[in-house]
């Protein structure tokens, strides 16, 4: 397997998400789950509530499809593994770095030639719920807006944060409020933004539904946003290959706050004659993966 970076060549990175309330969602997560290394299956398993079950399947799935992107190769036939902080990585890959996430309607995962990467998911709610005190620094509070974004932006920090944290493996153990973060430009999200905890860029956006989402990289410039996967017309074909490559749906560059811009072009006939596909192939098998 070849990385496609060379020397002195900026490192590449790949930033992907799914919708689990995309149509066939729960179908691919179960097609993918039988691709998953057993260690990775018996996680999985482990996992109590069906939800939970699916978004960490479609995270690793996503996570194997960014590195198989990026290394030029079939997804199917890379294993992760998992270092002793929880950081995930794909074996045999050393140059590959990658990161998950997976919260609510969102699983997350990027990957990064020579770089180290992180990423986090949030439900804007969520965040809400916290007090500023939890989280914030005091420089970060100081700089909220006053009005109408302050929720999204105070949820723009805690993902950035926990990107940044799990760029480094710290996680949580590095604590919140050591991971003081800097806005470039507008307050508004999108927003670019750095951090004396670690070196590297951040990039926060929004996702359809009230959820915000941040990449960093430790070298390089971050993605801007992730390509959203559809998961669920081609999931039966795409498994009978080596290579399950599914077609990006959207950008989430700048949708509304209010989730207009949503469309999934599994809305068709024949989209939806494939997801029949999928639905019949799977019927006598367990059932677990229901979204709740
Ligand atoms: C990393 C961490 C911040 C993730 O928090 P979360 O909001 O619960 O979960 P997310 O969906 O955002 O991310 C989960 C993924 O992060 C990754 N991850 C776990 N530990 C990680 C670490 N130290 N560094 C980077 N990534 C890590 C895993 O891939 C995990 O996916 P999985 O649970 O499906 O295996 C948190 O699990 C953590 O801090 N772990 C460190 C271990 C620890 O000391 N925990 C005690 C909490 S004080």
């Amino acid at each position: 397997m070849t990385a496609r970076t060379g020397p002195g060549r900026s490192p590449k990175s790949l930033f992907l998400a799914c919708d689990l309330q995309a149509p066939g969602a729960e179908a691919a997560a179960r097609a993918a789950l039988r691709r998953l290394s057993p260690d990775d299956q018996e996680r999985v398993a482990r996992l109590h509530r069906p939800a939970d079950r699916t978004r960490s399947v479609l995270a690793r799935w996503l996570a194997l499809q960014a590195a198989g992107r990026l290394l030029d190769v079939p997804w199917a036939g890379l294993q992760l593994g998992r270092h002793r902080d929880g950081r995930p990585y794909v074996k045999t890959q050393p140059r590959l770095f990658l990161s998950m996430a997976h919260s609510g309607r969102y699983a997350v995962a990027a990957a990064a030639l020579g770089a180290r990467v992180g990423v986090d998911v949030e439900e804007i709610s969520r965040v809400s719920v916290l007090p500023d005190s939890a989280f914030l620094t005091p420089a970060e509070i100081s700089a909220l807006p006053s009005a109408g974004p302050a929720a999204e932006h105070r949820a723009a920090l805690w993902v950035l944060k926990e990107a940044a944290m799990k760029l480094t493996g710290e996680g949580m153990r590095a604590g919140m409020k050591r991971v003081d973060f800097r806005r470039r430009g507008e307050p508004r999200v999108p927003f670019s933004a750095h951090t004396p905890y670690t070196v590297g860029e951040f990039n926060v956006c929004r996702l359809l539904g009230g959820y915000v989402c941040a990449v960093g990289v430790s070298a390089g410039a971050p993605p801007t946003t992730p390509t959203v996967l559809a998961v669920g017309p081609r999931t039966r074909m795409e498994t009978e290959r080596t290579d399950f490559s599914v077609r990006p749906l959207q950008e989430h560059g700048s949708p509304e706050p209010d989730g207009t811009t949503g469309r999934h072009d599994t809305a068709s006939p024949a989209a939806h004659r494939a997801e029949q596909d999928v639905e019949v192939e799977e019927a006598d098998s367990h059932i677990w993966l229901s979204v709740n």
